[in-house]
């Protein structure tokens, strides 16, 4: 199995420390991983152009960092989101590139390429898990209910204000490790 998981933190703390788990869980075992840190890349907003509607690009008119992830996510059998939350939400680097997959719906609007794919989902809040849950009810709608993905596990992680805060955490350290483990 591949997996992709992408990092929308552009710090090395919480999220990366999870993200990088459940990686190890994978390689362990015996899946192909790859952690994508999106905070590096150049990855702009949709411009609401709708050239993915009409079979005038491949993916999509934008052409910037992207591009070279499309490939990735189509061949990928597991994509892991990893998040911190910043004013309540995802990051606005995990946003501008789930908005990017507008492409995946057709011109009427159906789903190619990701049904059936398993997701895994990680926050990082420094408020208490049960305050950010919405975050990953999100997730849950658009790539469970509205993409005909497959949950594999959201981890909520809070009271993780700073970077090494998941040090104190272990056992989300250890729920992430063993969803990668999980993975058939
Ligand atoms: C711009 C910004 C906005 C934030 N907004 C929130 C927030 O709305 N609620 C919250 O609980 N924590 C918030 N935080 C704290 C982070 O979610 C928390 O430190 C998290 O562990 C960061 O993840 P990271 O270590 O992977 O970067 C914010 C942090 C930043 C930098």
């Amino acid at each position: 199995m591949k997996v992709v998981a992408f990092l929308g933190s552009p710090r090395n703390g919480n999220t990366a420390a999870m993200l990088n788990a459940v990686c190890k869980g994978a390689a362990s075992a015996g899946h192909e991983t790859e952690l994508i840190n999106l905070t590096k890349l150049k990855i702009s907003g949709c411009t609401a152009c709708c050239a993915c509607k009409n079979g005038k690009v491949k993916y999509c008119a934008v052409q910037d960092d992207m591009q070279g992830l499309y490939p990735k996510i189509i061949e990928a059998d597991c994509l892991v989101f990893g998040t911190p939350i910043y004013m309540g939400q995802m990051s606005g680097q995990m946003k501008n590139y789930f908005d990017r997959w507008y492409t995946f719906l057709d011109a009427n609007y159906e789903i190619h390429h990701l049904p059936g794919k398993k997701y895994i989902t990680l926050t990082a809040s420094g408020a208490p898990a049960e305050a950010f849950q919405s975050v990953s009810d999100y997730f849950n709608y658009w790539l469970g209910s509205f993409f005909k993905m497959e949950l594999v596990e959201n981890i909520v992680g809070g009271q993780l204000g700073p970077a090494d805060a998941i040090n104190s955490q272990p056992e989300l350290l250890t729920a992430a490790e063993n969803a990668g483990k999980a993975l058939k």
